[in-house]
């Protein structure tokens, strides 16, 4: 099933996803160029019985739905979306649903609808009533941060209003306020472990009405250079 020529490294790679076994596989870099079709084809279909179409929570186009229990994929970078799903396979990132899908996956099938997802350009759902007040103290804590205690910007990291600095940092503009909640909490409660020092770092320092305001902020960003916010304040 594979091209002629490969190096005996890259015949054992096969051969481990063949037999179901990728450990040996997962700690490597892909062994080809990432193959965005193929991404395609498992975000619809899923792969075989272990890994269900990533299109049921995510959609085909990472626009994922409005519910917000799951992440918006869409135009995150590949480099970011990877790793996620390697974190959720080597467990240093928990979650009920991804963990076993992601320990179901090939480096390279990672690598594919990785590729796939950061390539789409989705569109946003309708937002529900805003509350300003609230708007506004997330908007505070995102470009400015907090000085009583010494809470970074988030956009210092995340770029302007949340836009993302792509490949390391994920945009947070129009990501959906439920989900970005949810993983400040998991930072907060151990659950989610990848970046300790930056994330863990600055999760630890949120009160619970400042992940609310945060949240509601970003996820109403929907143009980083015309974020629909009211102007007053900042
Ligand atoms: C049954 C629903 C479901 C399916 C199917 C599913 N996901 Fe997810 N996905 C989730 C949920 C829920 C989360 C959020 C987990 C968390 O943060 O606790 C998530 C998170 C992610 C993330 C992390 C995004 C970020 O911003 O950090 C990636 C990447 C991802 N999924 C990719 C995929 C891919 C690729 C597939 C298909 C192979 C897939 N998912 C299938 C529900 C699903
Ligand atoms: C010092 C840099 C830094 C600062 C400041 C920072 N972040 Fe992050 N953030 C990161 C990095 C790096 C990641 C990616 C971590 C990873 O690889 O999983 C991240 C990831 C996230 C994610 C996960 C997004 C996703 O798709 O799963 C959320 C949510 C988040 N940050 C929210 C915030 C908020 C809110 C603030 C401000 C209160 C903030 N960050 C400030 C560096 C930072």
């Amino acid at each position: 099933m594979r091209t002629a020529g490969l190096n005996a490294v890259k015949t054992a790679v096969g051969l481990a996803a063949l037999l179901g076994s990728v450990h040996s596989a997962r700690a490597q870099d892909p062994v080809r160029a990432p193959d965005p079709k193929n991404g395609a084809v498992i975000i619809a279909q899923g792969i075989g019985t272990g890994v269900p179409a990533c299109a049921q929570c995510h959609a085909f186009n990472g626009e994922s739905d409005g519910s917000g229990a799951f992440p918006r994929l869409a135009g995150q970078s590949a480099v970011y979306l990877a790793k996620q799903l390697r974190d959720f396979a080597s467990g240093i990132r928990n979650s009920a649903v991804m963990t076993q899908l992601a320990r179901s996956m090939s480096t390279e099938q990672i690598a594919d609808v990785a590729a796939y997802y950061a390539n789409m350009n989705a569109p946003f759902p309708p937002l529900k009533p805003l509350d300003p007040t609230l708007i506004m103290r997330g908007k505070q804590l995102a470009r400015v941060g907090s000085t009583s205690d010494q809470t970074p910007s988030c956009n210092a990291c995340h770029g302007p209003d949340g836009a993302g600095e792509p490949p390391d940092i994920p945009y947070l503009a129009g990501q959906y306020s439920p989900y970005i909640a949810l993983n400040l909490q998991m930072w907060q409660r151990g659950f989610r472990k990848n970046s300790p020092e930056s994330m863990a770092a600055v999760a630890s320092r949120l009160s619970p009405g400042d992940i609310q305001a945060v949240s509601a902020f970003y996820q109403q960003v929907r143009d980083s250079l015309a974020a629909s916010v009211p102007s007053e304040g900042h």
